[in-house]
C-alpha cells in the first residue's frame, strides 16, 4: 500500500502537484482541499477551508493521510503546518514562524543579509526621512516595497523621486496598504531578468529544482499591470541547473542555517526570486510555497517519485534524493479571463478541454475553473494553465500554444508571447 497524501489549495499549482504525487510509484491515493474541477479527476477533493488549522488536521486525521503538502501562502501563514506538527502529521511546508520569510520583506533582506547570501542594499524603516534618505542614496530607479503582503500591490517601482516619495507617503502617512505598509523596505534596483528557483528544503539540506522563467505581466512586450503570472518555460538557457547548482551553497545552505539558528528551520519549498544582473544572481525576494504558474512547466518534467521527495524534505533526509529529469523543455501558457488582473466576470462556460484530453505531453491545469450543472466554467482570473514538452524551448512553444488554441470561453485573454524568442 502506498501512501495517502492531502494536497491543499485548489488552483493550477495544486493540480500541477496532484498530478506528479498522483504518478509517483510510492503514491495510492492524492486528496485534495478544496481542490478543483481538475484535481477531483485524479482523487478525492473535500471542501473545507485549507486555511483552518482545526479543519486541516481534523480532515487529515480522518483520511488518516501519511503526508499534507501545502500549495499556497495563506494556510502557511495560518499555522497549518503547525497544528499538523502537533498532532503528529508529517506536512510539506514551512511553520508560520518560518513562512515570515515572505510574509515580511524586511524580515527576508534581514535573513538574506545575516546569510551572507548576494542581494541588493535596502533600509527598512517606519520613519519617512530615513526612508527619502535611502531613495537619495540608492538612486533611481527606485524601489519602494511595503513590508507585508499587499494582494501583489505592495511594490512601486519609480523613475522620479517625487513620485518614489509619493509611494512611501502612501504607504507611511496615508497607510493605502494598512498595516502590511506601516512599515517600508526601501531597495537598491536590480536590473536584469527575473528567475525563479525552488528548493525543496528539510531544515539543513536543500535539492533544487530546474529554474524557470515566469512572466508577471498581463501583457505582450511585458506591459501592463502585473499579475500572479501569465506563463513559465523551463529550462532557461544559461540558467538551467547545471548553471546555477553553485546558487545551493551560496543561498539556500547558509539561509537555512540562518533560520535554523534562530528557532525556525525550513522545511519545504523556498522559492529564490533572483535577478540575472551583471554581477551574476542576486536575491530579489523569497516566497514559501511552490511558484504559480512556474510548478506547472517545471513538475511535468520530473521523471522519478516527486512524492518520495517531498516525504524526505518533511521527515529530514532530502540529501539522500537525487531528482530524474526528462530532457525535454515545458513551456506553460495562462488562460486568464478578460479584465484580469482587474475585475473579471466568472460563470463564463469552458470549451474545447476534452478534445486534449489525448494528446500525448500536453497537461491542462485548472486553476480558476468550477462546474455548474455539469458544464465547466469560470471562476477566477488566472482560469487554465496549458503546459506542453517539446524537444527544445521552441518547440514546446509550438505545441502549448496550438493546444490552448483549442480552448475558447467569451473574453479570454492570454499573452501571445511566452518563451517567444528563446
Ligand atoms: N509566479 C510568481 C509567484 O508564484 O509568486
Amino acid at each position: 500500500m502506498g501512501r495517502q497524501l492531502l494536497v491543499l489549495g485548489g488552483g493550477g499549482r495544486e493540480h500541477a502537484l496532484t498530478s506528479a504525487l498522483a504518478r509517483s510509484p510510492s503514491v495510492s491515493v492524492v486528496h485534495t482541499a478544496p481542490g478543483n474541477p481538475g484535481t477531483a479527476r485524479l482523487g478525492p477533493t473535500h471542501a473545507i477551508d485549507a486555511t483552518d488549522p482545526d479543519a486541516v488536521t481534523a480532515l487529515a486525521r480522518e483520511l488518516a493521510v501519511d503526508l499534507v503538502v501545502v500549495g499556497p501562502e495563506a494556510p502557511l501563514v495560518a499555522g497549518v503546518v503547525d497544528a499538523l506538527e502537533r498532532v503528529g502529521i508529517a506536512a510539506f511546508g514551512p511553520t508560520a514562524a518560518a513562512a515570515r520569510i515572505e510574509g515580511s520583506k524586511a524580515f527576508a533582506k534581514e535573513i538574506m543579509e545575516a546569510a551572507g547570501a548576494p542581494t541588493g542594499g535596502s533600509v527598512a524603516t517606519s520613519d519617512r526621512s530615513e526612508a527619502l534618505a535611502a531613495l537619495e542614496r540608492f538612486g533611481a530607479p527606485y524601489v519602494v516595497k511595503a513590508d507585508g503582503l499587499a494582494a501583489g500591490k505592495g511594490v512601486r517601482i519609480c523613475t522620479e523621486l517625487a513620485e518614489a516619495s509619493d509611494a512611501v507617503d502612501d504607504a507611511l502617512l496615508r497607510g493605502v496598504f494598512g498595516s502590511a505598509g506601516s512599515r517600508i523596505v526601501v531597495e537598491e534596483y536590480l536590473a536584469g531578468p527575473e528567475r525563479s528557483v525552488f528548493g525543496v528544503c528539510d531544515g539543513t539540506e536543500v535539492v533544487l529544482l530546474e529554474p524557470a522563467q515566469d512572466y508577471k505581466r498581463a501583457l505582450d512586450g511585458d506591459e501592463g499591470l502585473n499579475t500572479g503570472g501569465m506563463g513559465a518555460y523551463t529550462p532557461v538557457p544559461g540558467f538551467s541547473l547545471g548553471d546555477v547548482d553553485h546558487l545551493a551553497d551560496l543561498v539556500f545552505r547558509p539561509v537555512l542555517e540562518e533560520l535554523a539558528d534562530r528557532g525556525t528551520p525550513y522545511r519545504g519549498l523556498l522559492y529564490a526570486g533572483l535577478v540575472d544582473t551583471e554581477a551574476g544572481p542576486k536575491l530579489l525576494e523569497f516566497n514559501a510555497r511552490f511558484g504559480d504558474p512556474e510548478t506547472q512547466a517545471i513538475l511535468p518534467r520530473i521523471d522519478s517519485d516527486l512524492a518520495e521527495l517531498l516525504w524526505a524534505a518533511a521527515t529530514g533526509s532530502v540529501a539522500e534524493q537525487q531528482v530524474a529529469w526528462r530532457d525535454d523543455a515545458a513551456v506553460t501558457v495562462v488562460l486568464a479571463s478578460g479584465g484580469y488582473p482587474g475585475s473579471y466576470p466568472t460563470g463564463v462556460p469552458i470549451h474545447g478541454i476534452d478534445e486534449l484530453a489525448g494528446l500525448d505531453d500536453v497537461e491542462v491545469f485548472h486553476a480558476g475553473t468550477r462546474l455548474d450543472d455539469g458544464q465547466l466554467v469560470t471562476a477566477g482570473g488566472r482560469v487554465l494553465a496549458v503546459t506542453a514538452l517539446g524537444g527544445e524551448v521552441a518547440d514546446a512553444r509550438r505545441r502549448a500554444y496550438a493546444a490552448a488554441d483549442r480552448i475558447t470561453f467569451e473574453g479570454l485573454h492570454r499573452r501571445s508571447d511566452i518563451a517567444s524568442g528563446v
